[in-house]
């Protein structure tokens, strides 16, 4: 069986070096927060440029905390993508706030600027351009409406160009992104220090110094634990990242480009997730299946089609690219490390499933 992402085959190659770190974890005794978050944090900031990361429980919380701190409220509008991961809507509605719905570039599938410009209303608090499959936004443009830009960069660890530009960007680590733990974390970088200070208050219960809380907050941590992982894989997700660049290269090589719309590939691109689009994508996700291929359709209701969202009224059809990129999207095997063979099969298996012999 060829998995969608082999997030085993990526970590087992650093598993005694995860124990030897885990194993001074352990002596120190400290488990949250600590010199190894903190240690991870500065890391981080670094790797993307920033003055500020705060690490967080998950990518979810990320989003809330930043959208929190950035003083989006109830009452306001925050506009952000349908096709996307549910989390990036459900955050702006955890915030009391209301997802306003743009369409997407049919091409890069992120959100298109002229239809955000649309969108905006004297309530736009914020936007929220999503880093979609590891494909950088249209970040100058959107910033050129003049309204904060929240960055949900939970799939695009590593992307060159982004988390400068936003007032906050939020990561997830769940295992199968591109940068990931071994289990749930997140992290919100920041380019405003009062922003990031906030961002450290909400994530402790509203406190600086766990005894007076000026805010009300949550609890959401990166633990030590996480923080060690992170940090033993950070130095490689750069040399990840091009791997995942060259087999998505490798790929259109293969002659995919002859039977499915590719990837635009575009120099920024990390491929979080390597996703064609065709209208037969059913027939091929069978075919892929007898061969023993994983392969995987993402956001095939989009948000403004959710049960949970009905409230917003948007009827089907009133999102008419984001409708079709969920009715043709196919992600095919991807991660740092896929091997020829296991491509080759990917692209017979694609072809024959459209009548191409091979
Ligand atoms: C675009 C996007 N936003 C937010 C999230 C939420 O991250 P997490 O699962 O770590 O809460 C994810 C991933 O799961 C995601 O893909």
């Amino acid at each position: 069986m060829i998995p969608l992402v082999d997030v085993k085959a990526q970590y087992a190659p650093f598993i005694p070096e995860l124990q030897r770190r885990f194993a001074e974890v352990l002596e120190s005794g400290r488990f949250i927060f600590g010199p190894e978050v903190e240690a991870f944090e500065r890391e981080a900031a670094a790797y993307l440029g920033v003055p500020h990361a705060v690490g967080v429980a998950n990518g979810t919380d990320a989003l809330v905390l930043a959208l929190e701190a950035m003083g989006v409220r109830r009452g306001d509008e925050v506009i952000c993508p349908a096709f996307t991961f549910f989390a990036t809507a459900e955050a702006i509605a955890r915030v009391g706030a209301t997802p306003v719905f743009a369409d997407i570039d049919p091409v890069t599938l992120n959100l298109d600027p002229a239809a955000v410009a649309a969108a905006v209303t004297v309530r736009t608090r914020a936007i929220v351009p999503v880093h979609l499959f590891g494909r950088p936004a249209p970040l100058e443009a959107l910033a050129a409406l003049g309204l904060p830009l929240l960055e949900d960069a939970a799939q695009a660890f590593g992307a060159p160009g982004i988390a400068t530009t936003g007032v906050c960007s939020t990561f997830s680590f769940f295992p199968t992104k591109n940068l990931f733990a071994l289990g749930d974390g997140g992290l919100v970088a920041c380019t405003d220090t009062g922003v990031a200070d906030t961002v450290r208050q909400l994530r402790f219960h509203g406190s600086r110094d766990k005894r007076t809380f000026e805010l009300v907050g949550t609890n959401s941590r990166l633990d030590a634990i996480q923080a060690a992982a992170l940090r033993v894989f950070l130095p490689h997700l750069a040399g990840w990242n091009r791997a995942r660049r060259d087999s998505a290269a490798r790929y259109a090589e293969l002659g995919l480009g002859e039977v499915v719309e590719l990837p635009l590939d575009e120099p920024g691109h990390v491929y979080h997730m390597y996703v064609v689009r065709a209208p037969e994508r059913e027939r091929i996700a069978a075919a892929l299946e007898d061969a023993g291929i994983a392969s995987a359709s993402y956001y095939v209701t989009p948000l403004h089609l959710q049960p949970a969202l009905e409230h917003l009224g948007y009827p089907p059809g009133s999102l008419p690219e984001t409708e079709r990129a969920a009715a043709e999207n196919l992600a095919l095997p991807m991660w740092g490390g896929i091997g020829l063979a296991e491509q080759e099969r990917v692209a017979a298996a694609v072809k024959s499933a459209v009548g191409v012999v091979v």
